[in-house]
Parts: C-alpha cells; structure tokens; sequence
C-alpha cells in the first residue's frame, strides 16, 4: 500500500508549431498524496496547464509530443492509456475543472440535467435516483433552492454560482483526484474564497487529493500542503508550504514572494516584481533558464542547467546557488526573515 495518488516523473511535453518546437514542460516530477494538495504555481506560460492537461490526455494529439515520462495513477502508466481506457479515469477517478466555468457547461442544457449526466455515465443508478442525488449534490456545493435552480440554464447563474455547479460535476462521482486549473482566477475576490473554502470543505469530507494550479500565492497560502514552482517548463523549487513560505532557496521563488502583496502592506508601497520576462520556450539557451533574470547569477548558470538538490527530503531547488563551491547569499524574504541558500 503507498500513500501516493498521483506520481508524474520525468515528464517532457513538446509542441509542434509553425514558428519550431515549443518546449512547454521539461523533466517534471512530483508526486501528490492520498488526501493532500499540491499547487503548481508560477507566472502565465510556465507550463501549468499543460502539466495537467498530459495527465488527462486534453492536449492536441496531432501536435503534441510527449518525449518522455510517466504518469502513474494508482501505480498506473497513463501516458499510453487508449482513448477507451482514459474514458474509465476521467471524471470517474480523475476529474478537472478550468478557469472558465462556462467552457465546462453546456450553455443551451439545463443544470440539473448536466449534473445528472455526469452521474449516469459512471453510475448504473435509476434516473429517481440520479434526480435525487443531483439536488443533494447541487445543495452541498451551496447552491440555494437547489430544487427549482436545477431547471435554470448556466446564463442564468453569476460566476461564482457556475463554478459551484461545475464543482458539482467534477465531484458528483467521488473522483479520487480533482485538478482545478486556476478555479478562481475569473472570480472577484470574495467569490474567490468561498469557491476556496467549498473545495477544502468537500475535501475534508471527501478526502479527495487536489492539485491546484495558481499563479497567486494567495491560493497557495489557503490552499496548499505542498507547493512546486515552476519556470519555463521546469520545476525550479519544491517544498511543504513553510519550506516555500520561509525557508525558499531560488532567487525564482525569492522573486515570486516579494511580488506578492502583503497582508498589511501600506498602499503606496509599490511591489517589487521579477523584472524581465521568462525565456522563449521555443529557442531555449543552454544553462539555467532564470539566468538572465537572476539577480544572483554567476557564470556557470550561463553554461549548465543545475540539477535539483535536496534541502531536506520534502525540500528541493535547482540552483547553482546549492552547490557547495558557490558563495553565500543572505536573502531577506517575506517581511524580515534571513534565508540562506546555502547552509553548511
Ligand atoms: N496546444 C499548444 N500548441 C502550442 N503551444 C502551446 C500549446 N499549449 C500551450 N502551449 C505553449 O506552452 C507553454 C506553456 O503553456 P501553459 O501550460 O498553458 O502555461 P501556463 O503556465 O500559463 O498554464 C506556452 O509557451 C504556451 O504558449
Ligand atoms: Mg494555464
């Protein structure tokens, strides 16, 4: 028996496109637990979504190339699953839901109906049955008068009301992974988290494990148990939420905790973001891809991609920083705390 759900090694996604091949994702790994949450976080084109859409299969077959890697689900490669075979994972043990409510939902079909449809393509139950278990459904995501909103159509619900349902349908077969891919980057802040808090109180209840892709620390903090960063296409650092939080090694993650806004932060502070702008990922240089961006760069970040060090054994960063020969950098990061990169 193994605690892991979801287990991805070595993962490289490539795009064939007119302008060359687009390098999208770059020998990622991690690994999510029975009942725990992982973010993906990072800046827009980092590689995000196309990391959760290989694991379902929702990339274009025709240009996709996945080069190496591979997806274990409950001990099972995914990556050579037939479209049949993906069929019995989607929805049943692994379900998705995207930024865009309205992308899930079909517009010109009632809500009730949608949800019901979800549960009997995986559920031999009656449609009494399936009828009854949609109102519960729709009454545990929070949607009220859940009787009589069943017969409304998505146009006729605001954003946050939508994602709940689509919510609903990710988890109306009691998926045992559920991947949100920024389920509240569309909503105000308030609807923001109450979506948040619906998806930990259905956890809690359900004990499903949740990948949560974000590029806003905000969701980390509420969300996540573990978090990994990712750079244009690779995973920089990786670590439980503290380790990220107080004890980040690359000057990545130092960049992305300093852009973030703090709790109490006077206004007319201005946020210091990353200057620059992440790399092409269709003509990548040698070395390390944050290089040109880094403002601890030395000259072997020029020449030689780092590999991934060990901090601790949930903790690890791809830095030349890491490496005993370079020299020490004190970083002062989230509001006073000292960090080291390198300790002896
Ligand atoms: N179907 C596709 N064809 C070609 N390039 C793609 C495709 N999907 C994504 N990309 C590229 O892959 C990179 C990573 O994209 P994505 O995973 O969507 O980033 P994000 O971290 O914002 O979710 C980007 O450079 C994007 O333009
Ligand atoms: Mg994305």
């Amino acid at each position: 028996m193994t605690d892991t759900i979801l287990s991805v090694e070595n993962l490289n996604v490539s795009f064939q496109t007119n302008n060359g091949l687009v390098r999208a994702v770059r020998g990622v790994n991690f690994d999510i637990k029975k009942g725990e949450t992982l973010a993906i976080v990072g800046e827009s084109g980092s590689g995000k979504s196309v990391t959760a859409k290989s694991i379902m299969h929702l990339l274009p077959k025709k240009t996709t190339q996945i080069e190496d890697g591979t997806i274990l689900y409950e001990g099972e490669n995914l990556i050579n699953y037939s479209r049949k075979e993906m069929e019995t994972i989607q929805g049943k043990e692994i379900s998705m839901i995207f930024q865009d409510p309205m992308t899930s939902l079909n517009p010109t079909m009632k809500i009730g109906k949608q949800v019901m449809e979800g549960l009997r393509k995986h559920q031999a139950i009656s449609k009494k049955e399936a009828l009854e278990k949609t109102q519960e459904i729709l009454e545990m995501v929070g949607i009220p008068n859940a009787k009589e909103r069943m017969n409304a159509y998505p146009h006729e619900f605001s954003g946050g009301m939508r994602q709940r349902v689509v919510i609903a349908i990710a988890l109306a077969c009691n998926p045992k992974l559920l991947i949100a891919d920024e389920p509240t980057t569309a909503l105000d802040v308030t609807i923001q988290a109450q979506i948040l808090d619906l998806m930990k109180e259905l956890q809690k209840k359900t004990g499903t494990s949740i990948l949560i892709i974000t590029h806003d620390l905000g969701v980390v903090v509420n969300m996540a148990d573990r978090v990994a960063v990712m750079y244009a296409g690779e995973i920089v650092e990786t670590g439980t939420l503290r380790e990220l939080f107080y004890e980040a090694k690359h000057p990545y993650t130092w960049g992305l905790l300093e852009s973030m806004p703090k709790m109490h932060q006077d206004r007319s502070v201005p946020l210091v973001p990353i200057s620059g702008s992440p790399p092409d990922v269709s003509n990548l240089h040698e070395g390390c891809p944050f290089a040109a961006r880094c403002p601890y760069v030395m000259k072997v970040c020029h020449h030689h991609n780092p590999e991934r060090t060990y901090v601790t054994d949930s903790h690890a960063a791809s830095c030349w920083l890491l490496d005993e020969r370079a020299p020490r950098v004190k970083h002062s990061i989230g509001g006073g705390t000292t960090n080291e990169a390198k300790t002896r």
